[in-house]
């Protein structure tokens, strides 16, 4: 590899015995120690905070469980308000936490203006937002909008007969004359897309599982009903929403098949192409109304998207053609690629970055529906899961943008994925078994320290079990240890709250390179240097002798040494400095 015109010579180093040293087989120098205090954001009090911002996504089922009854809840985030301030997160995201018979562990919502007492009351969010408040940590909640639960008194009454008025909040529709349902449409949770109500003898339409009927948003008391119940929450003070399932808030109504594939599904149902009933325009229409009508009367408060894209084109609509849609749509592709490649992500990276509305960039690697990330790809020999853990969190906190971060992602947690489908707590892994495996093993309690369950309770059998790893890989064991993930992640987000570069530009460098992922960040003056090396072999990034850059400061490094002429980095070998041009 080779750094083009970008060449850079070495004038400081931390340890000057690293100069005439030859490279380690493993470098795991960390050139600068984690922070003893994490600096404050400069931006908390702007209504434009969440851009210099680190989204920390919470499970609340699996973060801390406060009264001992193996479920985590609300109380228990509030109790961590400390650590998260001092992982330097400045928002948090909490999935669902509503009234909810837990089909699909909060995803389908039976009371959108409450809390499901096994996570607390409402008394204890408006707790959690106080006590966030005097540490800078501000609440996003998770808006469901594509479907309610079974259960909700809207689809309690809709089902009750043809004639109700609550029957047009859903998408009900005559059998076939065969008594089959309307069309092809699969839910992706397996099965149809249709369940018959044997009472009033037509099909309801769930993209998901049959506990989660469809919204009907073509219907005005639909979108009055769920944009109240957004406000309603912004009115105790939550910050905005992480939108779920959006692409399917919509679907055609002349419901035409959807194209099969061969092959079928972990369910044993046709492939099939979800475009009759997925990404319809007017999911664009109306998020540009949630944001026109709720979120903007409420200053500095945001639309965070799950927004499954093939690339950044289709990720541009969601800013909307003026901006006037998502904040953060979020860039959800890297999640879902079978490797990660210099080559690929420079070129994805870059898509993202030259979207066409100037929209900002949000960029995620987990989330409670993938695996992660620690262990999705095969590791180099010499090389550790933690290694993908420094890399990958290298990677998601000096990009430009807002990084979104699943819980424990920041002490390089492993899936635990149940060995037996007696211990699957998780339907679709269920239904799926043993093809789809479900998502338990991404829900795993968080790891707090070595004590019984990692801490997660006061010793009650936990919903999911703790992974065998806790005792060594824990909140408690990385504070202390300097070379931890976790101090890896506190240096690199101290560095985006501080560093001027880490606020200005980003532009990929050496756009040949196979090994290497090289990009600058620059701004106020300053210049921060990137080297990813994502490849199994060993890489070496040469110091030329027309010189016209010098490294001033090594500022997180894994796996990677700088000697005289050049920085060899090991397999999934990280260096981060800051590099001035020589005058
Ligand atoms: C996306 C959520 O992240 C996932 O957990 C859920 O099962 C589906 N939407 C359905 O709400
Ligand atoms: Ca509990």
């Amino acid at each position: 590899m080779s750094l083009g015109r970008s060449l850079f010579r070495v004038t400081l180093l931390s340890a000057a015995a690293m100069l005439f040293a030859p490279a380690p087989a493993s470098a795991q120098a960390m050139l600068q120690p984690p922070p003893k205090a994490m600096p404050a954001n400069p931006t908390v009090d702007q209504n434009d905070w969440w851009k210099r911002s680190v989204i920390y996504e919470v499970y609340p089922r699996s973060f801390a469980d406060s009264n001992n009854d193996g479920i985590g809840d609300i109380q228990g985030i509030t109790r961590h308000l400390d650590y998260i301030q001092s992982l330097g997160a400045d928002a948090i995201w909490m999935t669902p936490m509503f009234p909810s018979p837990q089909a699909d562990f909060g995803y389908d919502v039976a009371d959108y203006d409450n809390v499901d007492p096994q996570f607390g009351t409402v008394a204890d969010v408006d707790q959690l937002v106080a006590q966030g408040k005097t540490r800078g940590v501000k609440l996003l909640l998770d808006f469901v909008v594509n479907h309610t639960s079974d259960q909700h008194p809207w689809f309690q009454q809709s089902k009750s007969s043809r004639t109700n008025p609550y029957r047009d909040f859903y998408v009900w529709h005559d059998p076939k004359p065969d008594g089959s349902p309307p069309n092809n449409w699969a839910s992706i949770f397996g099965g149809s897309a249709w369940t018959l109500d044997p009472v009033t003898k037509q099909y309801y339409y769930h993209f998901f599982y049959p506990q989660q009927p469809d919204l009907n948003w073509r219907n005005p008391k639909v979108e009055k009903a769920m944009f109240d119940a957004a406000e309603w929450w912004l009115k105790r003070g939550v910050y905005g929403y992480r939108l779920d399932a959006v692409d399917t808030m919509f679907e055609r109504t002349d419901l035409k098949d959807n194209k099969v594939y061969p092959g079928v599904d972990a369910f044993g149902v046709p492939n099939q192409d979800h475009v009759n009933n997925s990404k319809q325009p007017e999911v664009h229409t109306e998020l540009q109304r949630l944001r026109q009508m709720v979120i903007d009367k409420y200053p500095g408060r945001i639309l965070v998207g799950e927004t499954w894209t093939s690339d950044a084109q289709e990720l541009v609509q969601y800013y909307g053609p003026r901006n006037n849609e998502l904040q953060l749509p979020m860039f959800l592709n890297l999640i879902s690629l079978p490797g990660l490649t210099a080559p690929d992500l420079r070129q994805r990276i870059t898509g993202v970055e030259t979207n066409s509305v100037g929209g900002w960039p949000s960029f995620a690697l987990s989330n409670h529906d993938s695996r992660r990330v620690a262990s999705r790809y095969p590791v180099p020999a010499g090389a550790s899961t933690d290694d993908w853990a420094k890399i990958t969190g290298a990677l998601l906190l000096t990009l430009r943008g807002t990084p979104v971060l699943y819980y424990g992602e920041e002490l390089g947690m492993v899936n635990n994925d149940p060995q037996r489908i007696e211990d699957v707590q998780d339907v679709i892994g269920k239904k799926g078994w043993p093809k789809e495996k479900g998502r338990d093993g991404e829900r795993t309690p968080m790891q707090w320290d070595a004590s019984a369950n990692a801490g997660f309770n006061a010793g009650a059998k936990p919903w999911l079990p703790v992974a065998p790893d806790y005792k060594t890989r824990n909140v408690a064991a990385e504070s202390a240890d300097p070379h931890s993930v976790l101090n890896f992640y506190r240096t690199l987000i101290a560095l985006r709250r501080t560093h001027p570069a880490m606020a200005g530009d980003w532009k990929a460098v050496d756009t040949d390179d196979r090994q290497v992922l090289a990009y600058q960040r620059s701004g106020g003056g300053k210049t921060v240097l990137v080297l990813l090396n994502l490849d199994a072999k060993p890489a070496d990034v040469p110091i030329e002798k027309t010189q016209t850059m010098e490294v001033l400061q090594p500022l997180a490094v894994n796996r990677a040494l700088l000697i005289s002429g050049r920085v060899h980095l090991d397999p999934l070998g990280v260096y981060v400095a800051e590099i001035t041009p020589i005058p």
